[in-house]
């Protein structure tokens, strides 16, 4: 018996609400936390507010008494419950097999779903992303936590808090905020976040211009003042190298005159590989067309003269289908490196490309030029000027930090780009420079600024709990430097020009380092994307939207060591095997903050590098190989889980969210090795799993309402404490507990309204429940049950209960009925079959 009170997430959650909001939250840009540093997989907001919420509230089934003694609640339990008997007994006369054992709803069962039902709809308002910084909404939530938890709201701890979400939105809820995570980044964004806001609550703001308003709320005065700062900073760099960035002359057709230029479009170039052409560069594009929108279709066309040997480039505008199918593929002859050479048509090779790159003969073309026209961008012919200005760039600095020798994630090395520095132009460096000192030089003219504005002068820097003005003036620079890491990403040679929403496409449009041929480099003072004031707005709006309701550390930390403080709630995301190379990818960052930031956080910012050693990611060209790599991450995952499960409290579940790999959903659904494999090093670890919630950020709406059996790409993960005392049973008696536990877990997982899709990944968790509550499951032969094997026995019950009568049949005859079920006759999806056939522990080749 549980000695526990039961939550709300180890019984029920309103899934659709949460995957909706967590779907739509995708499209939110302007205010968002995610918009003010660059981190990868995070979790959408919306699921990590619900969860929370539901992890620290009681479910109402562990307080009967309590609701049945509310005469109102009563009253409705009583006026609800002659239906509730009616529809049982209906569904009763029709269900077979152990759905027809499920039991007679009682008053108290009625009681305890209206009492869900409220709950529910606290979370339904919660997960609004319009509902964020709502106080009522915000407050209802927080009075209900408080009464779950004794009138006191607990700390919550992440351990992998990577770009926070977790703590962020546990300090929305009013809890203590903890994060830590191994990345130097990653806790810079966690401080940010959590940290350095709430020191400053409901300050003034103290530049010199603040106009008479009267009050400001949490993180608001802050970000006037980052606002402010930011704007100083570009006056100043204006003033030491606006000279290297030119205005345009428009031509006639497009209106004449000077305008600013928003973003020069290069070309990478190198020798052409036909010996009568040797000296000449060629350049190597994957596109020349510069707009496809109807009616406004822009495009570079290459000028060729053979006999002096000379590639001269004109902007065209309109043009035959032919012409813009040819600008489309640029110089491409291929995928990847193959190209081939506009002066004598022969192929140009990865190889070629590679030789020329090693041996510093890859040079660049300007190709063309936008600026900001009249009625939209405005697209002008390179002129001499305008690349000499570029090349006249002098870099005092640049990063020497290497790229990792992994193409997986980094492409530039193979073409003799090897460090981080070499990713940016000659210009682009002195940009970048030219705003990291700025952000020393601000820091001084800040505090300077904050003690006249009477903030104390009080010596106590920020990272050692300092609130003066030395404190608020590296506060501010902080979210400055921030700043220029968003301008890194958006002034590095791996950018590229949208042709179809005529902007610039940062540098991590995914979770790599491409390689790019023509590429774009934006113009820090234009008004346009990447500029600078624009890198500096998106933290700003972030900022004056944060909600500073409690506390919050972040640190820097090995998972698997980490200390908790007392009766610490738990909810964390771990890394998923080798999806993303964070301390890798990081890097890039890291390389400019540090000389930014490292004198306000030198432990932080002290070492070369991001670590990687401890780093829980399986990258085999780490480890020496796919095996070591999935060994350490396994040893690793289980010594982090097991220091959660050893630390944390016993009054609350605690949550780990498991991330799902696309081709693993694809290829083995619920029973997927991986999953498994995951859930295998939870149990060791220590933990009962007793809720599995699969959570969707994607076409949530259209996946469900097409009714196919679509799997959720992560699954929440409710863990308790395995109990000291815990048996060893055999397989039969596990089934037979399967049997008298699971009716009832799925009949309320169906009260609760959990969708048919995502029924299987919900019932592993009541299903897991049975299982991990045991020391072990010995099968026949004494040896003990994988979670695999426990996985199929979870599916063929939840198959006897969903179907009635399923369980009576074999595996194959199961997997017969599922399929017509959801197909009929008709034709269905092969990697949905494949998922019916491996839930039940066959190979699909002997059913197809
Ligand atoms: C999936 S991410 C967390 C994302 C986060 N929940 C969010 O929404 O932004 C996993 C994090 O684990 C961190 N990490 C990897 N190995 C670690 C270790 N040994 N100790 C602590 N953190 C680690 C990575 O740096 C990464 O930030």
């Amino acid at each position: 018996m549980t000695a526990y009170k039961k939550k709300l997430i180890e019984v029920a959650l309103p899934l659709e609400a949460i995957n909706a909001a967590s779907a739509r939250e995708k499209s939110i840009r302007h205010g968002h936390p995610s918009t003010l540093h660059l981190w990868w997989a995070r979790r959408p907001l919306a699921a990590c507010r619900a969860v929370l919420f539901a992890q620290l509230v009681d479910d109402p089934s562990s307080r009967v008494d309590e609701l049945l003694a509310d005469s109102k609640l009563r009253a409705h339990a009583e006026a609800e419950l002659p239906e509730r008997l009616a529809a049982w007994e209906n569904s009763k006369a029709s269900a077979q097999g152990a759905a027809a054992n499920a039991p007679e709803p009682t008053l108290e069962d009625v009681a305890v779903e209206i009492e869900r039902r409220r709950l529910f709809e606290i979370i339904e308002e919660l997960v609004k992303w319009e509902n964020s910084t709502n106080e009522e909404v915000l407050e209802r939530a927080r009075a209900e936590i408080r009464k779950s938890c004794g009138g006191e709201l607990p700390a919550v701890y992440d351990p992998f808090s990577g770009g926070g979400s977790i703590p962020l939105e546990a300090q929305r809820l009013g809890l203590p905020a903890y994060g830590s995570d191994l990345n130097p980044v990653a806790v810079m964004i966690g401080k940010a976040t959590i940290e350095i806001p709430p020191k400053f609550k409901d300050k003034e703001p103290i530049h010199p211009d603040v106009k008479g308003r009267q009050f400001y709320r949490n993180a608001e005065g802050l970000a006037e003042d980052v606002k402010y700062y930011g704007e100083w900073m570009r006056e100043k760099a204006w003033d030491r190298i606006g000279h290297l960035y030119p205005q345009v002359e428009l031509p006639k057709e497009i209106g004449g005159g000077q305008t600013m230029v928003i973003a020069w479009i290069w070309a990478r170039t190198v020798p052409s590989p036909d010996p009568a052409f040797a000296d000449v560069q060629v350049p190597i594009a994957s596109s020349f067309l510069l707009s496809r929108k109807a009616g406004k279709e822009a495009w570079v066309e290459p000028i060729i003269d053979k006999q002096a040997k000379t590639i001269a480039y004109r902007i065209r505008y309109g043009g035959t289908k032919a012409e813009m199918a040819t600008a489309k593929d640029g110089t491409k002859a291929g995928r990847g490196a193959n190209f081939r050479c506009i002066i004598s048509d022969t192929a140009i090779t990865p190889k070629h490309i590679t030789s020329a790159a090693k041996s510093g003969k890859m040079g660049q073309v300007l190709i063309a030029i936008v600026g900001e026209g009249k009625g939209g961008r405005a697209y002008v012919s390179p002129s001499a000027e305008h690349e000499t200005v570029a090349f006249s760039a002098g870099p005092s600095w640049k990063p020497e930090q290497r790229q990792p020798k992994n193409p997986r994630w980094f492409s530039p090395p193979a073409y003799g780009m090897d460090t981080f520095g070499d990713l940016f132009t000659d210009r682009q460096l002195v940009a970048l420079n030219t705003f990291s000192d700025l952000v020393h030089e601000v820091r001084t003219q800040i505090e300077a600024d904050a003690q006249r504005a009477g903030l104390s002068s009080d010596p106590t820097a920020l990272r050692d709990g300092g609130k003066g003005a030395k404190a608020y003036a590296e506060a501010v620079s902080v979210y400055l430097a921030f700043g220029l890491s968003k301008a890194t990403d958006y002034h590095s040679s791996i950018t590229t020009w949208h042709n179809g929403r005529e902007i610039i496409r940062n540098t991590f449009g995914r979770q790599a380092l491409p390689m790019t041929w023509d590429f774009t480099e934006a113009n820090p003072f234009s008004s346009s994307t990447g500029n600078w004031l624009n890198c500096i707005e998106w933290g700003v709006k972030t900022l004056a939207a944060l909600v500073t309701a409690a506390g919050g550390t972040e640190r820097q930390h090995d998972a698997q060591t980490v200390d908790y403080p007392p009766e610490t709630v738990i909810s964390t995301d771990p890394p998923y095997y080798d999806n993303i190379g964070y301390a890798d990818l990081s890097d890039f960052f890291f390389c400019w903050l540090k000389p930014v930031i490292r004198s306000v956080y030198p432990e932080i910012f002290g070492s070369i590098a991001t670590p990687k050693s401890e780093e829980l990611v399986a990258t085999p060209y780490r480890h020496g190989g796919k095996d070591t790599a999935e060994a350490f991450f396994l040893d690793g995952m289980s010594k982090a889980i097991a220091n959660m499960a050893r630390l944390s409290s016993d009054r609350f579940p605690a949550t780990i969210y498991y991330a799902f790999k696309q081709s693993e959903v694809a290829q083995e659904g619920i029973s997927s090795t991986g999953w498994a494999t995951f859930l295998q090093a939870v149990v060791e670890a220590g933990y009962a799993v007793v809720g599995t919630w699969p959570l969707r950020t994607e076409m949530a709406n259209r996946m469900i309402a097409s009714g196919t059996n679509a799997l959720a790409n992560s699954v929440v993960l409710v863990c308790r404490k395995k109990e000291a005392t815990a048996e060893v049973i055999t397989r039969a008696e596990f089934i037979r507990a399967l049997k008298r536990e699971l009716p009832p877990a799925i009949a309320e997982l169906q009260v609760a309204n959990i969708a048919p899709a995502d029924m299987p990944q919900s019932a592993i968790g009541p299903g897991m429940g049975v299982f991990s509550r045991y020391k072990a499951v010995l099968e026949s032969d004494d040896s003990p049950m994988s979670v695999k094997t426990a996985l199929q026995l979870i599916n063929r019950e939840l198959d006897e209960y969903l179907g009635g009568i399923q369980g009576e049949f074999d595996a194959d005859t199961r997997f017969a009925i599922t399929w017509f079920e959801q197909n009929g006759n008709g034709k269905g999806d092969y990697g949905v079959a494949d998922n019916l056939a491996r839930a039940r522990g066959i190979e699909p080749p002997r059913v197809f």
